[in-house]
């Protein structure tokens, strides 16, 4: 039998495929989700998926007692954790919630790992850790920084499993730096489904796909990019689900801590994602030019060398297998 893998956030985005993925490949799977930004039946769906079961606690990362006991009743190898708030605006308007929810729930994982000798994670970061003044592609030694209390999170939730590992060398922690998670499982059972007006590029076009929301503002056209929209490195979620695995074989075989970038080292602009959005789902989508979003950047894609080193993962899927996969999804759910 594989080992025991607990999968903090496991009923969100990038946690459900991810569970997929480890149950398909043969791991134990515990999961922990409060269901903030995600809904139960996700849990149907990736027993329908894999034709595989898993235990599940409805709990709160922030209640140590609760985290303890899932320790206590199960002998955890290692955890991957995704558990967090994400949406920038929102941390802007409510920092001390994000920070006492993402630094404090980690810390209290930490903890209750630590009580338990569990020793192993793999953490979400985000590319968003390399701030603004770094120059493309992002490479894993630049230094990092933030510009929103979202961000400033990850920086400090990196930092805090760094310390941890200065202090106990059998630590195996694996930093994640994901570029911009779009598209769905194959299936169409599950993928993104934000509550509220999505933030994000991929499931608000999908609104408008739809016709829940009018029509898609483009923030900015007038970057120094080729078409003057944004451009992004966008990956699919399967990918990024495969990426974890190695990473989870890696802490599970090496102590250290080690940060890895998860994109496929290409950019696509705004207009780029639209337009093979549209070709996926065979209709023009309505957008309006607006002025450019505060806190954006112009250009964002990484350099994948480590990951390739490292794990010997790379991205898959192209942009139009992401919007194929994604529409797929959105069509059947929202
Ligand atoms: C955003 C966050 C990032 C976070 C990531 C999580 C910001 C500034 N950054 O990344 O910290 O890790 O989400 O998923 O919020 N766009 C539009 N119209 C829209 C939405 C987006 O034109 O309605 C554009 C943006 O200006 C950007 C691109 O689409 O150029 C991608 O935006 P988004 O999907 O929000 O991702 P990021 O901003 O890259």
């Amino acid at each position: 039998m594989k080992e025991t893998i607990l999968v903090t956030g496991g009923a969100g985005f990038i946690g459900s495929h991810t569970a997929v993925e480890l149950l398909d490949s043969g791991y134990s799977v515990v999961i922990v989700d409060n269901f903030s930004n995600s809904k139960p039946e996700v849990l149907d769906k990736i027993r329908q998926i894999t034709g595989k079961d898993f235990k599940f606690y409805e709990e709160d990362l922030l209640n140590l007692d609760g985290i303890s006991k899932i320790f206590d009743e199960n002998k955890i190898d290692a955890v991957i954790h995704f558990a967090g708030l994400k949406a920038v605006g929102e941390s802007v308007e409510k920092p001390v919630e994000y920070y006492h929810n993402n630094i404090t729930g980690s810390l209290m994982l930490i903890k209750a790992m630590k009580k338990h000798g569990c020793k192993k994670i793999v953490f979400s970061s985000s590319a968003t850790v390399y701030g603004v003044n770094n120059p493309v592609p992002f490479v894993e030694d630049m230094p990092t920084s933030a510009t929103n209390p979202y961000g400033y999170t990850k920086v400090m939730i990196e930092q805090i499993l760094r310390d941890v590992y200065v202090s106990d060398n059998e630590w195996s922690v694996s930093l994640l730096r994901y570029f911009n998670p779009i598209g769905a499982h194959k299936s169409g059972l599950i993928g993104e489904d934000p509550n509220g007006i999505p933030n994000n590029l991929l499931p608000y076009i999908g609104k408008v796909a739809v016709g829940q929301l009018p029509q898609l503002n483009v923030f900015g056209d007038d970057y120094v990019t080729p078409d003057g929209t944004g451009v992004r490195d966008y990956i699919h979620v399967c990918d990024l689900a495969s990426g974890h695995l190695c990473a989870l074989k890696y802490v599970l075989e090496h102590n250290g801590v080690e940060a890895v970038n998860l994109g496929t080292g290409k950019g696509s602009s705004v207009f780029d994602v639209l337009h093979s959005f549209e070709k996926a789902c065979g209709k023009e989508l309505p957008y309006e030019i607006k002025p450019r979003r505060a806190g954006d950047i112009a250009t964002c894609y990484a350099n994948t060398d480590k990951a390739k080193r490292l794990f010997g993962w790379e991205a898959k899927y192209f942009l139009d297998e992401m919007t194929a996969d994604g529409w797929n999804f959105i069509k059947n759910n929202f």
